[in-house]
């Protein structure tokens, strides 16, 4: 039976980008599918220091967004990864089965460790092997996630097909990434050619999750465009990136395919469109930052949310961390 399972980092700052490419997807599965497993990964925050506080208001910030969002805490478990030390027992046996060569071709750790790989964590650089107990201490079957991704799925199915291999059993599933749609990668508002990320030094490249209606509408207002209109058919959006993000994220606010939007604004000018998304998007976008405001003043609540599914979580995961323990050869189990 399918399981799904996916994490967004409780790092501060949720976009449109985690948006489109995550949460409103995590809740399309939460329709089709039986069992629906969405974790803040707080462990994987931490991998590059967090202030404290900050962590834990990031934490309640994300359950408060995923139920903005529409996820149903009795539907979905939600839960943070740190109170499920399962999580963390199979990373370690995993950090036994990957190999560094594996870890070094990672282009996120690349991009995050930056120019001196030398001072990054250790944590940063074990971050897929994590990633991979996350997704296979629930015998995960399909993990919805974001393009950017996929390189950590495909080591995740590495990891467990070494696993296998290695202890001669057939345990852990191959997982299938789940990467669909027409905002699996949005870009930056400023730049076409560069991801919309919570890192960027431009608040203008970024619609936030906090955003109220009037930054929101202002932001795809000064969006950068080039000056033709836009092209008749969806083949001519394929060397204008601007262009093209901006039909991304109209088609999948609006629950549309990419073709589907070129017939109702193939042609327009800019001038036409930028209004026509700016409505869009502050009619999706503008309740969602109203309810989580509203959500995060009920910390209480939030807490017994995540003390819940925190529950519900180790219920999936414990008998599977325990039979493991048993393939490895660790006594007691
Ligand atoms: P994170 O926290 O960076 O991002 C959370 C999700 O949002 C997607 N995303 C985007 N999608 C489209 N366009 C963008 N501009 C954009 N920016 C972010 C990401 O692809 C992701 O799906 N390693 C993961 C967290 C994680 C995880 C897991 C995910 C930890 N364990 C297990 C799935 C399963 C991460 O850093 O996501």
């Amino acid at each position: 039976t399918p399981r799904v399972f996916s994490g967004i980092q409780p790092s501060g700052g949720l976009t449109l980008g985690n948006y489109l490419g995550a949460m409103k997807r995590f809740v399309d599965m939460q329709e089709d599918v039986a069992e629906t497993i969405y974790c803040m990964v707080d462990m994987h925050a931490i991998t590059v220091w967090q202030d404290p506080d900050k962590l834990a208001r990031a934490t309640r910030e994300l359950c408060a967004g995923y139920i903005a969002s529409g996820l149903d805490p009795d539907k979905s478990i939600l839960f943070n990864q740190s109170q499920v030390a399962e999580h963390a027992q199979l990373a370690w046996i995993f950090n036994c089965v990957a190999r560094m060569g594996w870890m070094q071709r990672m282009t996120q750790f690349k991009d995050k460790a930056g120019k001196n790989a030398q001072n990054a964590s250790l944590g940063l650089f074990a971050y897929p092997a994590l990633m991979a107990a996350d997704i296979l201490v629930y015998h995960t079957t399909h993990v919805p996630v974001g393009e950017d991704q996929k390189q950590h799925l495909e080591l995740t199915r590495d990891i467990a097909m070494k696993f296998n291999h290695d202890y001669g059993v057939d345990f852990f599933p191959l997982t299938e990434p789940v990467i669909e749609g027409a905002a699996t990668r949005v870009m930056s508002l400023r730049d076409g050619s560069k991801k919309m990320s919570k890192s960027d030094p431009s608040d203008m490249s970024r619609i936030n999750l906090t955003d109220d209606a009037e930054t929101i509408a202002k932001k795809i207002r000064k969006a950068k465009t080039d000056p033709e209109p836009l092209p008749s058919e969806a083949e001519g959006l394929e060397d204008r990136p601007e262009a093209r993000n901006l039909v991304n994220i109209y088609a999948a606010l609006s629950d549309q395919s990419v073709e589907a939007v070129m017939r109702e604004v193939g042609g327009k000018a800019f001038s036409e469109f930028k209004p026509m998304l700016a409505d869009l998007a502050v009619a999706k976008m503008a309740p969602i930052s109203g309810e989580m405001a509203k959500l995060m003043q009920d910390q209480a609540e939030i807490d017994r949310i995540l003390a819940d599914g925190a529950d519900r979580a180790r219920a999936i995961a414990a008998p599977i961390l325990k039979k493991t323990y048993e393939i490895v050869g660790m006594v007691g189990a």
